[in-house]
């Protein structure tokens, strides 16, 4: 079998970003671990998020893996540099999309939703201060509770609206008109968070420049896959069974210890 592309993520927020690469690139092979074990990463030290991203990476390359897609802003806000150091085959990482939120403002107001680690890291804040202007000012607020819950289930789950409500409220009290969503979780709860928007405040996610930038990679690096058999996407999960409503009825499901 041709060399698969891995991706990983603390639980089933990097799925956002694999549902779309396995659409757009039908013929290449996919491995995704869902380190739910350690679920959430948002909250731990940043040595501990170094060392599961190693150790993904590491059981990613064990699988025969021929790039790591690092679907997790946490990690990749935290770790990407020295994964890089590291690891010998192309990694891509995730980083809130604040550019383009900051190029479109009319408002001159722009809301964050990103896990505490994600607005405490280096890199986060290096790519604000860079992209920013005087006259803009970001709204940041960490999703507490929001990793784990929706972990639970999307579908029904009235906590998740309780907590968003409280989220971005005040967001809304200082006229932003983008929220950038800087945890990959969070992109499941788009249509709940459109809910609480006026259509003046758009949500940006990081889903389709990451899919363009991976297959531009795929070109560039010249390592597509040459064969036009149907793709194969294998999903591992070392704590809880993932569950149904993130994932498609063509991947195989199965848990694995790493
Ligand atoms: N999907 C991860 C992210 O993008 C979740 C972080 C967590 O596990 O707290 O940041």
């Amino acid at each position: 079998m041709d060399k698969a592309i891995g991706v990983f993520d603390s639980g089933i927020g990097g799925l956002s970003i694999l549902n779309s690469l396995v659409e757009k690139l039908p013929y290449e092979n996919f491995i995704y671990l869902s380190d739910n074990k350690n679920c959430p990463y948002g909250n731990k030290s940043q040595e501990q998020i170094i060392n599961f991203s190693l150790k993904n990476s590491k059981k990613l390359i064990e699988l025969n893996c021929k790039m790591i897609i690092v679907a997790c802003n946490t990690a990749t806000t935290n770790s990407i540099d020295l994964l890089r150091e590291k690891i010998d085959i192309p990694i891509i990482g995730i980083e809130p999309g604040i550019r383009p939120a900051i190029l479109n403002t009319k408002s001159k107001n722009i809301g964050v939703l990103a896990t505490e680690k994600t607005l405490e890291s280096k890199l986060f804040n290096s790519t604000s201060k860079n992209n920013l202007t005087d006259d803009i000012t970001i709204h940041e607020q960490i999703g507490y509770g929001l990793v784990n819950e929706i972990e639970k289930g999307v579908t029904g789950n009235i906590l998740i609206e309780k907590y968003l409500k409280k989220y971005v409220t005040p967001m809304i009290e200082k006229n932003i008109d983008y929220l950038v969503l800087g945890c990959t979780h969070y992109n499941f709860l788009e249509e709940k968070l459109n809910k609480l928007f006026s259509k003046n405040v758009k949500i940006v996610d990081t889903i389709s420049p990451v899919t363009n930038h991976v297959i531009k990679t795929l070109e560039n690096l010249k390592i597509k896959n040459n064969s036009i058999s149907k793709n194969s996407v294998n999903i591992y999960y070392n704590g809880n069974k993932i569950l149904s409503e993130f994932t498609s009825n063509n991947y195989e499901i199965s848990y694995l210890d790493f």
